[in-house]
């Protein structure tokens, strides 16, 4: 590990620290922080390699989403629209009551790619993004 260590408080739902829990137990971590350090360690190479995509990609984009938050379709309808060229098609898949699984098969430069995944990952309701550029 090496370096200084800094102490940080953080509030989150309580069923996500249930679910960071279990993944601790199972994966045999000796403490809440060491998971924290490599979960925090796979969210800074992901951003590192959205922020170096350029040029012509495509691949696709997941999102799992709460559609009972207010507004939260519609924005997601409207930002898609803004980029037609961007998104070859869209497929969605009503996984629960409340859970939404749309996926976006995107044809375009990594610049207008990471800029439609950052403007999604943003909006309340959003559970999670991925991104595969294949
Ligand atoms: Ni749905």
């Amino acid at each position: 590990m090496g370096g200084d260590l800094e102490r940080v408080s953080l509030t989150i739902p309580s069923e996500l620290l249930a679910e960071l829990d279990e993944v601790i137990t199972e994966w045999e971590y000796s403490s809440r922080s060491e998971a924290v350090r490599d979960a925090l360690r796979a969210f800074l190479s992901d951003y590192r390699w959205r922020t170096g995509l350029s040029g012509a990609q495509h691949g696709a984009v997941t999102i799992l989403y709460d559609h009972d938050v207010k507004g939260l379709n519609d924005e997601l309808l409207q930002l898609q629209h803004e980029v037609p060229d961007t998104i070859v098609s869209s497929q969605h898949v009503h996984l629960s009551d409340h859970l939404c699984l749309e996926t976006l098969v995107v044809d375009g430069t990594g610049e207008e790619i990471k800029k439609l995944v950052n403007r999604i990952q943003s909006l309340r309701g959003i559970k999670q993004v991925k991104l595969a550029v294949l």
